[in-house]
C-alpha cells in the first residue's frame, strides 16, 4: 500500500487531477498496485479564507508520503508569485527535489514539426537554485542597503549589499546563485541518468557566454564530471538550443539545464509534443519524497470548463508510479494513453471532441480492459 499526498491546488489543476486519481483507481483494479490518497487543500481558495501558504503542519504530513500528486498553483485573484513561491516552489525548496525531470517526447501526429522523425529528449533541470532562489530586493539613492536571506536544505545564505548609485533611481535586483555541491549533485544525477538510459553524452544548457560566473563555475564541475564518468559533455547556449529543437529534436538525448531556462525550454518542449496538455513532470529527491505533477499551470482561462487535456496529469502519474517501484504500471498508463491519442479520443487542444473527464473515462476503459 503506498501512501500518497494528493495536492490539486488551483484552476485545471483539480479538473486533471480528479482525472488522474480515477485513472490510478483502474490501476489499482488491474494489478497489485493499491495506495490511499490524502487530499491537501493547498492552494488559493485556503490562502484567501485563511492566509495560510505551504504550512508547517503541511510540510509534516507530506513528508510522511511515498509521493506527492500535484495539480497546478495559481490565481488570477492573486498578486503573481505569491502562491507560486508561497506553495510550489516552496515544496520544492523543502523537500530538495533538485531534479525536475521533463520528458519532450514526438507523441505522433501531434508533433507540430513539418519533419516527422521521432524525438525523446530527456531535461533535467536543476530545481532548487539558480534566478529561482528569491534571492532580490530594491533599493534607491535613500535606501542604500539591501539584505538577502537564502535557505536550502544544502545551506543558509545571508549576503548584505551596501549599494552606491549615480543618481537617485529605483533599483531591483534578483540574484542568481549556484553553488558547487548543488551542481556537483545535479551533474552526478545527469550524468547516471544518461548512462542508465543509455545515452553516450550529456547536453548541458547555459548563457555562459553571459553570466560567465555561475555557468562558469556549472561548465568546469560538469567538464570533471564526464571526464570521472568517461561520459561525453556537450554545451549549447539557450538561445540556440530554442532553435535546435524546433530544427534537430532528434539529437537531444539527455539534457542539463539550469532552472530558469529549464522552465522556458520545457513549455516550448511541451508544445513539440502537441502542446501543454502533454507534458509531464517529477520532482525528485532521490532520497526523499518526490513530487509528479503536469508542467502546465493553473490556466485560469479554461478552468471550469472542461476543457483541459489531462494526459500531462496522467503522464505524471506514470512518472510516479516508476518511481515508486510500479514500472509495469507505469506503462499501462502510456499505452493508455496512446491508445487514445491513436483513435481521436482527445480534447480539444489536440483536435478532439471529448471533456477532459471523458479522455479520462477512455484511459480508464482501456486500462480496465487489460485486467486477465
Ligand atoms: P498555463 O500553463 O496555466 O497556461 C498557458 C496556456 O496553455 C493557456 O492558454 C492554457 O489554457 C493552456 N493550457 C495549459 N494547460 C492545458 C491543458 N492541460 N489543456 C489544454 N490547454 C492547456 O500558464 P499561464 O497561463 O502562464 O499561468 C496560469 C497560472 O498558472 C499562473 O498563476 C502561473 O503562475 C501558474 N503556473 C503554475 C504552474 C504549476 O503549478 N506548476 C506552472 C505554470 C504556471
Ligand atoms: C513550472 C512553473 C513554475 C516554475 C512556477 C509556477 C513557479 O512554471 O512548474 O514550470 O517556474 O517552475
Ligand atoms: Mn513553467
Amino acid at each position: 500500500m503506498k501512501h500518497l499526498a494528493i495536492v490539486p491546488g488551483d484552476g485545471i489543476g483539480k479538473e486533471v487531477i480528479d482525472v488522474g486519481l480515477k485513472v490510478l483507481d483502474a490501476v489499482s483494479e488491474v494489478s497489485s498496485f493499491d495506495y490511499d490518497g490524502e487530499l491537501f487543500d493547498i492552494g488559493s481558495d485556503r490562502y484567501l479564507s485563511t492566509g495560510e501558504l505551504l504550512t508547517q503542519e503541511d510540510i509534516d504530513s507530506l513528508r510522511k508520503k511515498d509521493a506527492i500528486y500535484f495539480g497546478a498553483i495559481g490565481d488570477p485573484r492573486v498578486k503573481p508569485g505569491i502562491l507560486e513561491q508561497g506553495v510550489l516552489l516552496k515544496m520544492r525548496a523543502v523537500f530538495d527535489q533538485y531534479i525536475n525531470l521533463r520528458p519532450v517526447t514526438s507523441w505522433f501526429p501531434f508533433v507540430p514539426l513539418k519533419r516527422e522523425v521521432p524525438f525523446d529528449i530527456h531535461f533535467l533541470r536543476e530545481n532548487t537554485e539558480d534566478f529561482y532562489m528569491g534571492a532580490g530586493g530594491t533599493f534607491n539613492g535613500s535606501k542604500k542597503d539591501a539584505h538577502v536571506k537564502v535557505k536550502r536544505e544544502m545551506y543558509e545564505l545571508e549576503m548584505e549589499l551596501r549599494t552606491k548609485s549615480s543618481n537617485n533611481d529605483d533599483f531591483a535586483f534578483e540574484i542568481g546563485l549556484l553553488s558547487r555541491k548543488g551542481i556537483t549533485r545535479f551533474a552526478e544525477y545527469a550524468f547516471n541518468y544518461a548512462k542508465a538510459k543509455g545515452h553516450k553524452k550529456v547536453t548541458l544548457v547555459d548563457k555562459a557566454n553571459v553570466c560567465t560566473h555561475i555557468y562558469g563555475m556549472q561548465r568546469e564541475i560538469f567538464e570533471a564530471k564526464a571526464k570521472e564518468h568517461g561520459m561525453g559533455l556537450d554545451y549549447m547556449f539557450v538561445d540556440a538550443m530554442a532553435m535546435a529543437m524546433i530544427v534537430r529534436p532528434e539529437t537531444f538525448g539527455t539534457v542539463a539545464v539550469p532552472n530558469l531556462f529549464g522552465d522556458i525550454l520545457t513549455d516550448l518542449g511541451s508544445q513539440l509534443q502537441g502542446g501543454l496538455g502533454m507534458g509531464g513532470s517529477g520532482n525528485i529527491n532521490p532520497k526523499g519524497v518526490s513530487m509528479f505533477e503536469p508542467i502546465h499551470g493553473s490556466a485560469p482561462d479554461i478552468a471550469g470548463q472542461k476543457k483541459a487535456n489531462p494526459v500531462a496529469a496522467i503522464l505524471a502519474g506514470e512518472m510516479m508510479l516508476k518511481n515508486i517501484g510500479y514500472p509495469k504500471e507505469g506503462e499501462m498508463l502510456r499505452k493508455a494513453v496512446r491508445y487514445c491519442l491513436d483513435n481521436q479520443l482527445t480534447t480539444a487542444d489536440l483536435g478532439g471532441k471529448l471533456n477532459t473527464d471523458a479522455v479520462g473515462e477512455a484511459v480508464c476503459k482501456f486500462i480496465l480492459g487489460q485486467k486477465k
